[in-house]
């Protein structure tokens, strides 16, 4: 069979048109991200026969220097068979016509085509790609078990309670203590869209008083909750205090009927990543690492 695959690019492409015209296209599943992909997209549409075979779509950030691509399938009848390095040779090609300046993207390590999407951007001249993210995802109730319960107490100097209600001095002393010796890694800030945080288990751990730490985690659906930053003072760390908090805030979320749990950490700071993988086995924990890959245009 002769296959004549045509391409048909437009930058007019809006995410409610793909649900409803070809919703089996989208990878990853964009839906989950209505609301956050508002934008009009530029999209590359392969098809065969008039009939679509194949598709990518990409987004601008607000210079319109950068593009991103958010999803990229080919059906499964008509993988390897250059499609995909084609989709993303025209993207390319379009976007160097218009002067943008970079094309980039995230995937995740599980995904089963990965290595093939990988080859895709090595021969078409991408960077290496970076790991990113380290995403762990588990189940409150099986991984408590493993937080020694009876072996391991909060020495008696130390409290824990919800962030919610420290109070303003408390918070006085956090931002001064960032601002004058840069305390903790700007990604670790308590104050990140607070009025969401989920409350229960969201909390501080104090020494004689003095805030020493924090765990705080957003609801992303009701059943699943994210920790978005664990942070305990340096000098405070070998006392398995990360841990203690972190069981805390697990057993307080159970408690609130949240079943649940996700924790995302940069690649060069996953403690407590690595403590539940290390335990991945028993509990059940699911990993995936996030990758970014980037391609000058110019
Ligand atoms: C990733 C994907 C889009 C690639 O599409 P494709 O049309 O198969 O891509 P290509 O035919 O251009 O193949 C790309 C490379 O992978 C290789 N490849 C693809 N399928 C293969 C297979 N089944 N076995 C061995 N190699 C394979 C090709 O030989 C090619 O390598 P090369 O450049 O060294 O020749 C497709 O696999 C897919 O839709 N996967 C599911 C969704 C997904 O994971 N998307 C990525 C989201 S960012």
């Amino acid at each position: 069979m002769n296959m004549n695959f045509e391409y048909q690019i437009s930058d007019k492409v809006t995410l409610q048109w793909v649900l409803d015209k070809m919703p089996q296209f989208l990878f990853p599943d964009l839906s989950k991200k209505k609301d956050r992909i508002q934008k009009v997209m530029t999209g590359v549409v392969a098809t065969l026969n008039k009939k679509p075979v194949g598709l990518l779509l990409s987004t601008d950030d607000d210079t319109g220097n950068n593009y991103r691509i958010h999803s990229f399938l080919v059906h499964p009848e008509f993988r390897n068979k250059g499609l995909g390095n084609a989709l993303v040779e025209q993207l390319e090609d379009y976007l160097v016509k218009k002067g943008t300046a970079q094309l980039d993207l995230y995937y995740r390590s599980h995904w089963k085509s990965g290595s093939f999407l990988e080859q895709i951007l090595k021969r078409r001249g991408w960077d290496d790609p970076k790991e990113d993210l380290i995403i762990v995802r588990g189940d409150a109730a099986k991984v408590n078990i493993l937080f020694m319960h009876d072996r391991l107490v909060l020495p008696d100097e130390y409290a824990i309670e919800r962030f919610r209600d420290i109070s303003a001095n408390d918070r006085d002393y956090i931002k001064k203590k960032k601002s004058n010796e840069n305390w903790y890694l700007d990604y670790l800030d308590p104050f990140v869209q607070e009025n969401t945080i989920c409350e229960s288990a969201s909390l501080v751990l104090r020494k004689n008083g003095r805030i020493m730490g924090w765990v705080i985690s957003h609801l992303i659906a009701p059943d699943l909750n994210e920790v978005t930053a664990l942070f305990i003072d340096a000098g405070n760390r070998p006392y398995k205090l990360a841990h203690l908090l972190m069981r805390e805030a697990i057993t307080r979320q159970q408690a609130a009927g949240i079943t649940r749990f996700l924790i995302t950490s940069k690649t060069d700071n996953y403690v407590m990543s690595r403590f539940l993988l290390r335990h991945a086995k028993e509990t059940e924990v699911f990993l995936t690492r996030s990758l970014y890959s980037r391609k000058s245009l110019i």
